[in-house]
């Protein structure tokens, strides 16, 4: 399906509030805890990776701490008496601990990148497959960039929260544990000193932590606001232009492009300040550190080597809190993203298969609309109290004026909306019975907007029946009289589509839509306004092939020009929502009313 070009959305300048800066509105995560716990689930089947991951973090960490351990000794024990052979014996060793440290940080890396990378694949599909589940009502109601924007941007930033973030903050602890240990073990007075400094750390990581996490959500979602609106500049690009409204689509998009800079900046600001702060606090740890042992050395409490010691692993204790610190700003935009991404997970599909439902194998083509009312939205309705039957084989044409409810009965009668009062039955059983993908391949469908995927004129005719043969394809073709135009094409049937088929004409596209419909064969024909941009004589050629078509099978064809539906069993006209006359062409054209009107004024110029 394929929507409309629509003028820019007004909400997005609704909703400009001007640069939003420091303490303005914000968004906070609305459950944490149990997103976590969401990814948990995702992640949970790569736990045996996961597990090797988390060796080879003990492994590199164990090492890491032996390091300063080996510094101390070879100073004290080495160095200071002077002893070459056995400080180089020593230094090779130190060597192989650390390039072993390396190894293992790089393999701890890699697998974490695999569990991320096969988490996200996972999460990506379920997301994806979800939109296939959600029904138009959803998208009626969102932009389409910022869906793209889950799939893309918010995913992604749960990828790098997932393959750095998640296994480094297991291993900054574990550091930060080890290393602890390793100081009391070595000097508990030092010890002591060294870690003074922490509350202050750990407040002031606090305090920016819980600040720019709101930041971090409203940049996520400044983001996703921001494709939305690159999405309809791009895909209405015509309009704008038919409209010279570049100039207002820039002062627009700066509005939407500043508040995401100012989202981002205050994000990034506060989270900034991390950083240099916490290194501040490390030094004057230091400068502790090396006042207090220089003053236990004098007094023979402790060892030059112990010093070194000390100094490197009051380095290794806060590097990781420093990390800690920002792994947790990562992980905070990520938990924003997933969010969004369950937010979309957990939106109820409108229109689901019952347990029970019944597969519609094929279909004999009775139709009946009993006191069917339908809104899209509550208070208006668009449809009022429908009550019509039509028997297996009847060709039913649907006229009225423009925004009639045409295409709304239409698509009641696919189930893209479920009525909002009465029925809607095929054959005796209620539309909402059966399987809808079942219900769906049986009824054909050419709409006036015809989408074209990306992928060759053959491929796209093909989407109406899979398994068709190449010579079916163009049989098809054929009777659509779509043949003509498609041979004269550079490629002919291999010619490759663009952007929903642009690089064809519209009346080119409903051609190929109905080539379609002729190769999928369903019980139930529907031509919307499918002829509406092809000129009179292809539209008479076609005709042929419609109505070897619609030959004893149930139809419904809505047309403007009415010479085309003459010939229908009955015609329905609708107007403002309600089914005001029907008949034959004959029957209606004595009764002198509405479509009497239509027809006449059709035949006046
Ligand atoms: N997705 C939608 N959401 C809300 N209103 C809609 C939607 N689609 C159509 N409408 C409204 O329903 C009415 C009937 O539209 P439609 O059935 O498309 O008319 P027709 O096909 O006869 O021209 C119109 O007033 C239109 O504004
Ligand atoms: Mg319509």
């Amino acid at each position: 399906m394929s929507k409309p070009v629509s003028q820019p959305s007004p909400n997005i300048i609704n909703r400009a509030r001007g640069p939003r800066g420091f303490g303005g509105p914000v968004v906070r995560a609305k459950n944490f805890s149990g997103t976590i716990r969401r990814i948990w689930r995702y992640m949970e089947k790569q736990k045996s990776a996961l597990l090797v991951s988390i060796l080879f973090v003990l492994v590199s960490t164990l090492l890491g701490l032996a390091a300063p351990y080996l510094i101390g000794k070879i100073i004290d024990d080495y160095i200071i008496p002077k002893d070459i052979t056995g400080t180089v014996k020593a230094l090779v060793l130190l060597g192989i601990v650390y390039l072993t440290t390396a190894v293992f940080t790089w393999l701890q890396g890699f697998m974490m990148v695999r569990v991320s990378l096969r988490t996200i694949r996972k999460l990506r599909q379920d997301l994806f497959d979800k939109f296939q589940t959600l029904s138009l009502r959803f998208f009626d109601s969102r932009t389409h960039g910022d869906l793209m924007s889950r799939v893309t941007n918010d995913i992604d930033s749960l990828n790098n929260a997932l393959s750095q973030s998640v296994i480094q903050i297991f291993s900054s602890l574990l550091m930060v544990s080890g290393v602890a240990i390793a100081m009391f073990s070595l000097n508990w007075v030092l010890a002591i000193v060294a870690l003074l400094v922490i509350p202050l750390m750990l407040s002031i990581t606090k305090k920016i932590i819980t600040y720019s996490g709101s930041y971090f959500i409203s940049r996520q979602r400044d983001l996703g606001e921001l494709n939305g609106f690159v999405e309809e500049a791009i895909s209405g690009k015509e309009v704008i232009t038919l409209f010279g409204k570049e100039e207002r689509m820039n002062e627009q998009f700066s509005i939407v492009n500043e508040r995401l800079r100012g989202s981002a900046m205050a994000a990034d600001t506060v989270s900034g300040f991390l950083g240099p702060v916490n290194n501040f606090i490390n030094n004057i740890g230091l400068g502790l550190i090396i006042a207090v042992g220089a003053m236990m050395t004098v007094e023979g409490m402790a060892t030059v080597g112990i010093i070194a010691a000390f100094v490197t692993y009051s380095r290794q204790f806060f590097r990781p809190i420093n990390q800690l610190s920002n792994l947790l700003n990562m992980f905070q935009s990520a938990i924003a993203g997933a969010e969004r991404v369950f937010e979309v997970m957990d939106e109820t599909p409108e229109i689901v298969d019952k347990a029970a439902a019944i597969i519609a194998d094929s279909l004999k083509g009775d139709v009946e609309f009993s006191n069917v009312d339908f809104s899209y939205q509550e208070g208006k309705p668009i449809l009022k109290n429908i009550n019509v039957h039509v028997t297996p084989g009847e060709k039913i044409a649907l006229v009225g004026p423009t925004g009639s409810g045409k295409t709304t009965f239409i698509g009641l009668l696919m189930r893209f909306y479920d009525v909002t009062k009465g029925t809607v039955k095929i054959d005796g059983t209620d539309i909402r019975d059966y399987q809808l993908g079942s219900l769906r391949k049986r009824i054909g469908v050419v709409l006036q907007d015809t989408f074209l995927f990306s992928g060759s004129i053959m491929e796209n005719i093909r989407y109406g029946r899979l398994e068709a043969t190449d010579e079916e394809v163009i049989a098809a073709a054929k009777m659509a009289s779509a043949h003509q135009f498609i041979k004269h094409l550079p490629a002919g049937y291999h010619t490759v589509m663009t952007s929903g088929g642009t690089n064809l004409s519209q009346g080119q596209r409903q051609l190929l839509a109905i080539a379609r419909a002729i190769l999928a064969d369903s019980d139930i024909l529907i031509l919307d306004e499918a002829t509406s941009s092809i000129d009179t004589n292809t539209e008479m050629e076609i005709q042929k092939g419609i109505s070897r078509l619609t030959e004893g099978r149930t139809s419904f064809v809505i047309a403007h020009r009415l010479k085309t539906i003459e010939k229908a069993d009955r015609i329905f006209v609708v107007y403002q929502g309600e089914i005001v006359e029907s008949g034959t062409h004959q029957d209606l054209l004595k009764n002198k009313g509405m479509y009497a009107e239509m027809y006449e004024s059709q035949f006046q110029i």
